[in-house]
């Protein structure tokens, strides 16, 4: 059996021969590159392939992959909204993610970014920086007594909600398949929109999907109340970007935590020092204290990229033994 793994980066590389010590039977092949129709090539007699990229994963990879044998394409991370699935499926081959590396990595660092903001960070360090040490004008908020709502309470959804209650925050949601126990606590709502009306600070954790591409857009913005934050650690698509700088530099909202964007494919993970970036939008966002903006970054934890190299594999053996896995998204 063999598995070819790839965009793999140092970081991962301990978790992947800690998974190959317990798999001697199976080969592992690790590639830097990025999964792309060119790049298949190197995929060439093997059974099955997990990678990792947040640029697209197109229909003729899969028509590819069929031709040259391959059963099963597992991801190391959870959004497949990137992934031509329907392509998968015409083609019978296998997709598999990874659906709860952990949901804390999230959760606690949209948590982090939502207190740096309420703090006005990145006021303070300019400030600082420059050796002025006063505190006027920037006056914080507090979570403690504000209405945080929740669109979506997955795993994601839950911690963030347990974390937010834990600082004293009222918590309102939406999901179209409630959790049983939380709507004991009387949290659910009947829309998006009435959780829009009502909360202080908006988090979004749900799926990109084509029903919900920008779901945050000028008509939803101004339903908000005024001086509401967004905090998207979710999907870029999830928010017409532009409507939302708008809504921030007129002052209808106060700020917005965001750790991904609509156009991140060809910024986020990679190194463009020195360079002027080509997207007017981001460096706006950039050079705006009320935008805390970052590359992606909410799941990069210790703890998570080990889970996700594992439960991967895992699921990669598991098509290639059984035909199936717990993780099944497409097969
Ligand atoms: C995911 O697991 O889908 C993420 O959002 C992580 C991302 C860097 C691909």
């Amino acid at each position: 059996m063999k598995i070819i793994a790839y965009a793999v980066r140092e970081d991962e590389k301990a978790a992947f021969a800690q998974w190959q010590g317990e798999n001697p039977d199976i080969e592992v092949k690790l590639v830097s590159t990025e999964l792309t129709v060119a790049s298949l090539e190197e995929a060439r007699g093997f059974d099955a392939i997990v990678a990792f990229q947040t640029g697209e994963y197109p229909a003729d990879l899969f028509d590819r992959m069929q031709a040259m044998g391959i059963k099963d394409l597992s991801v190391r991370n959870v959004g497949v909204d990137n992934l031509n699935l329907a392509s998968a499926k015409q083609n019978g081959i296998t997709i598999t993610n990874v659906p709860a590396y952990s949901p804390n990595a999230v959760a606690e660092f949209a948590v982090s970014q939502v207190l740096k903001l309420l703090r006005n960070a990145k006021a303070y360090d300019r400030k600082i920086s420059q050796h002025d040490f006063r505190w006027a004008p920037n006056v914080a908020g507090e979570i403690n007594g504000k209405t945080v709502g929740v669109l979506g309470t997955g795993r994601i959804g839950q911690v963030m909600i347990k974390i937010m209650q834990g600082f004293g925050a009222k918590i309102v949601a939406y999901d179209p398949f409630p959790n049983p126990d939380l709507a004991k606590q009387g949290i659910y709502l009947d829309s998006p929109d009435d959780v829009l009306k009502q909360a202080d600070i908006v988090s979004l954790h749900v799926p990109a999907t084509k029903d919900n591409f920008h779901l945050i857009n000028q008509d939803t913005i101004a339903e908000m109340r005024d001086g509401a934050i967004i905090v998207n650690v979710s999907r870029g698509a999830l928010i017409d970007t532009t409507a939302l700088v708008t809504a921030v530099k007129n002052g209808k909202l106060a700020g917005a935590v965001l750790d991904t964007y609509e156009n991140e494919a060809s910024f986020f993970n990679h190194d463009l020092r020195g360079q002027t970036l080509s997207d007017p939008l981001l460096t706006e966002m950039l050079s705006m204290d009320e935008i805390l903006l970052t590359p992606h970054i909410a799941f990069y934890t210790d703890i998570a990229v080990g889970n996700m190299v594992r439960v991967s594999l895992d699921s990669a053996k598991d098509v290639l033994t059984t035909g199936t896995a717990p993780t099944v998204v497409v097969g």
